[in-house]
């Protein structure tokens, strides 16, 4: 069952009743400032970072579920509704919601009147623009009110949510003409307030909740709105809010457009004032005016279509697939640039307080964007080098806004450094920037432990290559990828967090998940060394390598597939000794990836056990046979029931590592096939099952010991975006950035005719022709760029901003 539709013509989704199984999010904004928005008109925004600098309020997991955003409400005689539906939650007699990139716009109709709403966040603006048009398509006279309602957030979201001892006394607002500012701790430490505007004075306002909703009012009732109207209430603490009334007459066929911002404005210290006690709002003036009529709006709208043109068309194929091209073209690079600028920190999963930007999650994300914003990676490569230790090791998150480690969280996740490798690795293969590696970065946020960032990715590959335990596999530390498996911590109290309770460390447990990274890391490594003639380290690099490589097909191999760890004990874990989890996803994919027994036949062998007993129709389950009770020794892997995240669910992220792998072996079909199983829009008819939006992945989908096998949870912020953007564009599709120019090496379903890539790269465009007139999975017999024939199949670096004609001819 749907409950809309893709729209490809104008890259939306359209979403045709609001009582989606839960709410379908879309992300606006795109540099500083940004607001997360459902279908109803749910949501927040916030300025940088979701936890430090939150403008609006947001209830996580509130029933009535999303009711806080940017609704507005629209009366009509006695009858009260939103265009969106929520909160009032009143029938509509039509309904619609697009999701388009970084824009929404939600219409609904009712009794004759149509209201649409239309929200984005302008480039290098601070600020969400709100368009309402109202029209009235009975044959009568209307005489409506339209209420705008926001409700502003105290700044720190967490201490919003939680110190009210506090908080019920510190708000402050105030109002001028058309604009309600919120100057909560102005006067004290803040230089930045927020502001609420609309683009003509309104018949009536309220700043107070306690007077627009009632002391016992919700937003499904204001009692202004179902009331006498506005109060003009003057919130002093408590909760201030923006509200405000709009008096309209209109015509029949006739149509009012108003147009609302909420803005983020940084005053300099000096200029704080503009009389004593009173905002100075010349900023907030001024970026009020810059969309203030509808021509600018429209202006600010195309623009950033624009934006968007240029970003996805870096990237853009045409298969005669539907549903391929819709994923790769539009959706799948979308949610890469959501993942950019979102890392985990704020999703309607992840509230925007608990988790920043992850260490390796941000790196892993640079697979998916950086072939759109080059420059832009450049800068988050440096920021994310900057919170490694001078050991190499790293703090596992940091706040995007002071751009500083998260203590809380600590360090001692074993994996994370080599991924800082994998980041560089891709960055340098896109853009052949080689003087990012003489950045002088510092080491732990502190300028006096700076050195070149080259320096940062010895400490990574260093760091792993001397902490290995006795089978010679690195150690895993706290954890590796998988945040679940936590060897060296014995949780026995509730409440405690299984990834920083207990040791980081321990001499014994061990990952061979991180031995197949530090293969394939360490030969990109190794391949760098090289490029910047450091020869003898190179050399030593690989022979490192050669020997985790080693470990890993004797110590980690189980003999069909590769083992998981080794715990605290010594105990194998991920092999059919064990009574539980005998075998996992990870090192199965990551260690074939890194070409770990491709020689031998293992890597083919541990693909087959994968198929035999992983597989299902919703996608790869993590591990098998689940876990049916805690296991103290594994941590919180254990604590989830079977079926569920890292217990045997289909974990999204991990399912493109074993699609890679199986191009890595040739197998086209199947590696096609694994892509299109978890693939949001194959999945857009089962959207009541899996429930989450159709058009992004989602982290996790119930595995089969799940009562919910096939429902998805936690959509937006994973690693699956980056990796089955950078899986499917280069593994299967098969144009791989390299060094010294763009590889072509598809593997495809042999049922495959051909297709056609356009890709920029270096400063060219590449417009590339696959044919595959003999029907094969793999191999490329012939090449031509501009009629000329190339020996190889690596495309030149032209570098010469035009476009070149690329025919590749399989077989
Ligand atoms: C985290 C990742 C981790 C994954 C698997 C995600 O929630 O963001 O860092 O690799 O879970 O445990």
């Amino acid at each position: 069952m749907q409950f809309g539709h893709f729209d490809d013509a104008r890259r939306e989704y359209v979403i045709t009743t609001p009582r989606t199984p839960l709410p379908w999010i879309n992300y606006l904004g795109s540099e500083r400032f940004f607001t997360l928005l459902s279908n109803t008109a749910g949501g927040y925004s916030f300025y940088l970072d979701a936890r430090l600098r939150r403008l609006t309020r947001y209830r996580y997991n509130n029933a009535p579920l999303d009711s806080e955003g940017f609704h507005i409400y629209v009366k009509d005689g006695e009858s009260v509704w939103n265009p969106g539906w929520q909160p009032v939650q009143a029938d509509l007699d039509s309904y619609v919601c697009r999701h388009g990139l970084g824009y929404t716009v939600i219409e609904g109709a009712k009794g004759g009147v149509r209201a649409e709403q239309t929200l984005f966040v302008p480039l290098g603006g601070d600020c969400l623009l709100m368009r309402l048009r109202v029209t009235n398509e009975s044959g009568a006279e209307k005489r409506l009110s339209v209420f705008p309602y926001i409700e502003f957030c105290l700044w720190d979201a967490m201490d919003d949510s939680s110190n009210f001892q506090r908080n019920f006394s510190t708000g402050e607002v105030e109002i001028e003409g058309a604009a309600i500012y919120h100057k909560t701790e102005y006067r004290e430490r803040r230089d930045h307030y927020a502001v609420f505007w609309a683009d003509r004075v309104p018949d009536g306002f309220d700043t107070a909740r306690e007077k627009f909703l009632g002391t016992y009012g919700s937003p499904a009732r204001p009692a202004a709105v179902f009331g006498a109207g506005c109060t003009g209430s003057v919130a002093h603490g408590w909760q201030p809010i923006a509200a405000q009334q709009f008096d309209l007459t209109l015509a029949p066929g006739a149509s009012e457009t108003i147009i609302f911002g909420l803005g983020y404005v940084e005053n300099p210290r000096e200029e704080k004032w503009e009389a004593p006690g009173v905002v100075n709002k010349t900023r907030a003036r001024e970026m009020a005016a810059r969309c203030a009529s509808p021509a600018q709006f429209d202006a600010a709208l195309e623009a950033l279509a624009a934006y968007w043109d240029g970003l996805l068309g870096r990237y853009q194929v045409s298969s005669g697939e539907e549903k391929l091209d819709r994923m790769v073209n539009i959706w799948n690079q979308y949610q890469c640039m959501v993942t950019f600028n979102m890392s985990r920190s704020a999703s309607y999963f992840e509230s925007g307080m608990g988790r920043g930007m992850g260490f390796r999650d941000s790196c892993q994300d640079l697979l998916g964007f950086v072939h759109m914003i080059p420059e832009r990676a450049r800068a988050r490569i440096l920021d994310i080098a900057a919170t490694q230790f001078p050991d190499g090791s790293a703090y596992h998150q940091y706040q995007p806004l002071t751009k500083k480690g998260n203590l809380d969280v600590g360090s001692g996740f074993n994996d994370d450094p080599l991924w800082l490798i994998a980041g560089v690795d891709a960055y340098l293969r896109e853009t052949g920037d080689f003087g990012i590696l003489d950045e002088i970065v510092p080491f732990d946020n502190d300028e006096s432990l700076s050195q070149p960032l080259l320096e940062h990715l010895r400490r990574s590959f260093r760091f792993t290559k001397t902490h290995l335990g006795p089978h010679g596999l690195p150690l895993i530390g706290r954890a590796d990828w998988n945040d679940c498996l936590n060897l060296n911590c014995f949780s026995e109290h509730p409440g405690e967090s299984f990834q920083i309770t207990g040791p980081s460390e321990g001499p014994v447990a061990e990952s061979v998940f991180i031995g197949g990274m530090f293969v394939k890391y360490g030969r990109a490594w190794a391949a760098i060394c090289r490029r910047v003639g450091l020869m003898e380290e190179a050399d030593e690099a690989e022979a490192a390598v050669s020997r985790m490589e080693q470990a890993v097909l004797t110590a980690g191999w189980d003999g069909a597939w590769f083992r998981r760890a080794y715990d605290a004990f010594g105990q194998v874990v991920g092999g059919k000794e064990c009574e539980e989890g005998q075998i996992f996803i990870e090192p199965q994919g990551m260690c074939v990836m890194a070409g770990i027994g491709k020689d031998s036949g293992q890597a083919a062998q541990a693909l087959e056990s994968v198929k035999e007993r992983l597989d299902t129709k919703y996608g790869i389950v993590l591990l098998q046979p689940a876990y049916t009770r805690y296991h103290l020794e594994l941590g919180e892997i254990s604590s989830y029931p079977p079926g569920y995240k890292e217990n045997a669910g289909i974990f999204c992220h991990n399912n493109p590592w074993i699609i890679a792998a199986e191009t890595v072996v040739g197998h086209g079909d199947r590696a096609f096939d694994l892509y299109s199983r978890i693939a949001p829009a194959w999945r857009e008819e089962i959207s009541d099952l899996h429930k989450m939006e159709p058009y992004v992945y989602s982290q996790m989908i119930a595995g089969k010991d799940a009562k919910n096998f096939g429902q998805a949870k936690n959509s937006w912020l994973t690693g699956t975006a980056a990796w089955n953007f950078y899986v499917i564009s280069q593994y299967i599709l098969g144009v791989k950035p390299d060094w010294d120019g763009l590889k072509i090496d598809p593997c495809i379903p042999a049922g495959w005719d051909g297709y056609k890539i356009s890709r920029s790269f270096r400063n060219a465009v590449y417009d590339i022709r696959i044919e595959n007139p003999g029907h094969v999975c793999r191999g490329v017999k012939r090449v031509t760029a501009d009629g000329r024939e190339i020996s190889g199949n690596v495309l030149p670096v032209f570098s010469d901003g035009r476009t070149h004609e690329v025919v590749v001819t399989l077989g």
